[in-house]
């Protein structure tokens, strides 16, 4: 089972503000949806309280360490490795993880793919991307664009996959 990474960070490495996203980006939301859709995502607990409830077409896996903690319709779990049982044991052949920051770092080691949406401005942020170390993280696809009448900043889709 691949184990892919999907963020999008600014220049600045950031990712979020206030448990909130800091731009408005139509173009990465759809290309977010397109990949992640009818996969099984995985995301802390902050990540998903930030969104209104689940994404449609996709199998949540929330992190936590509160034993209580439940959501209809999610498995929640206690540690990142329960995580990735759930999915594997689901016959998954990629899973996507969805962050936040806290989730991303402790996840970048063992990811095996990462699809990240560079917004080509800087941000003021209080949640953000870990450094990527290109010693260990390879550069597969770009894809560049230009900023347009809904999308307000350049923009990049870019992979990279462990060497
Ligand atoms: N730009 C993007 O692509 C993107 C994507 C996702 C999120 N974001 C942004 O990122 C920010 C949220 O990130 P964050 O770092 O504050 O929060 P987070 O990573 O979403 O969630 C942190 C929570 O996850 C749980 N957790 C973390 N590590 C755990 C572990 N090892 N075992 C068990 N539970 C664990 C804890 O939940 P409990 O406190 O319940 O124990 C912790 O408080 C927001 O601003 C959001 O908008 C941006």
């Amino acid at each position: 089972m691949i184990k892919s990474i999907i963020a999008a960070k600014s220049n600045n490495n950031v990712i979020g503000k206030e448990n909130d996203l800091v731009w408005h980006m139509p173009a990465d939301l759809k290309f977010f949806k397109n990949t992640t859709k009818g996969h099984y995502v995985i995301m802390g607990r902050k990540t998903f309280e930030s969104m209104n409830g689940p994404l449609p077409n996709r199998t949540h896996i929330i992190i936590t360490r509160n034993p209580d903690y439940q959501v209809e319709g999610c498995f929640v779990v206690g540690d990142i490795e329960k995580a990735f049982q759930i999915a594997q044991k689901n016959q998954q052949d990629e899973v996507f993880i969805l962050g936040g920051a806290e989730i991303y770092r402790q996840t970048i080691d063992k990811a095996d793919k990462m699809y990240i949406t560079e917004i080509k401005s800087t941000f003021d942020g209080d949640a953000f991307f870990p450094e990527i170390n290109t010693n260990t993280w390879k550069e597969s696809k770009r894809e560049e664009y230009k900023a347009d009448e809904k999308n307000p900043y350049p923009y990049a889709f870019v992979e990279y996959l462990k060497r």
